[in-house]
């Protein structure tokens, strides 16, 4: 049986290491970590995401500053905003929610972000340092972060090993397919267009699955003993459930156990991690700003 990997637990306390060095940030240098969280628009998923940060900012004495914009706002005005962030010195790191409503350009927004702000590591130049030999980013993304932070808790080395990342979004499977490579694993990314996927992750010694596909990989795809990520949370219907739905990974967690080495749960997982990676890095970016 797999080892289950608990999330919730490894980033609590990274939640409480967070919380200490805050304190000592305060006490030492009168600085109080801030970040700003934007919300376009009123998508529930959007704004429970955005629920959790401020919530979890506020649990380790980081400050949060609440920028919730209308769904109609023009691109130049969401500019705007980005740039008075940019100015704020008490702002160390600046987050804007994704998906953007359709009219507005995300890559033009991102990239107004101030590259020393970019506690979500998705600022092209970012993402650019992650993707080349001998250049260091300034923020990972949060969720790659997290996905390489528990297999370093739990003791799985990624040295050499053969990794497969199911997906290729900005967020989640390209950086986390480039993190991999950097900490010289052998990476393979297999997508929606990839000729029989499940011969190619049943290879892996580690699988990072970010399809967003509910229950989509089987037992029988994972090698015995692989180390298996699953960052997909989809919400499937039960009507057994009070609120008629519960959420699932991309991974079909009840075959998955009997096969794996170790998997990380959904819920309990990776989203907790995501949370605690995004005030480590607001953290990292306050702690830039100390006079040297
Ligand atoms: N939407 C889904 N995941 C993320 C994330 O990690 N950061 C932001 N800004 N938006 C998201």
């Amino acid at each position: 049986m797999a080892k289950i990997i608990d999330g919730k637990a490894i980033a609590q306390t990274i939640r409480n290491e967070i919380a200490d060095e805050v304190r000592s940030l305060s006490d030492s240098y009168n600085k109080v970590p801030g970040l700003a969280v934007v919300i376009v628009g009123t998508r529930k998923d959007s704004q429970s995401y955005v629920r959790m940060k401020r919530k979890a900012c506020a649990e380790v004495g980081i400050r949060s500053f609440d920028v919730d914009l209308p769904e109609d706002i023009s691109e130049n005005e969401l500019i705007d905003q980005v740039h008075k962030l940019n100015a704020d010195l008490d702002v160390h790191g600046i987050l804007v929610q994704l998906p953007l409503p359709k009219h507005i350009n995300e890559e033009k927004v991102l990239s107004e972000i101030s590259i020393d702000k970019d506690v979500d590591g998705f600022h092209p130049l970012n993402i650019g340092k992650l993707a080349m030999k001998g250049r260091e980013p300034l923020f990972l993304p949060c969720t790659p972060k997290g996905c390489l932070e528990l297999l370093s808790r739990s003791g799985i080395s990624v040295k050499g090993k053969r990794a497969v990342v199911v997906g290729r979004s900005n967020i989640v499977g390209l950086p986390v397919a480039l993190l991999l490579l950097k900490a010289d694993a052998t990476v393979t990314i297999v997508h929606s267009h990839t000729q029989d996927s499940e011969s190619i992750i049943r290879e892996a010694d580690i699988v990072i699955a970010a399809a967003g596909q509910a229950m989509m990989i089987k037992g029988d795809w994972i090698k015995p003993g692989a180390a298996v990520i699953d960052v997909g949370t989809n919400s499937v219907d039960d009507p057994s459930k009070k609120v008629g739905y519960r959420l699932v990974g991309d991974v079909d967690f009840q075959e998955a156990s009997k096969v794996a080495g170790w998997l990380t749960p959904v819920p309990g997982g990776v989203g907790p991690m995501t949370v605690a990676m995004l005030l480590k890095n607001t953290l990292d970016a306050a702690k830039r700003k100390i006079p040297q």
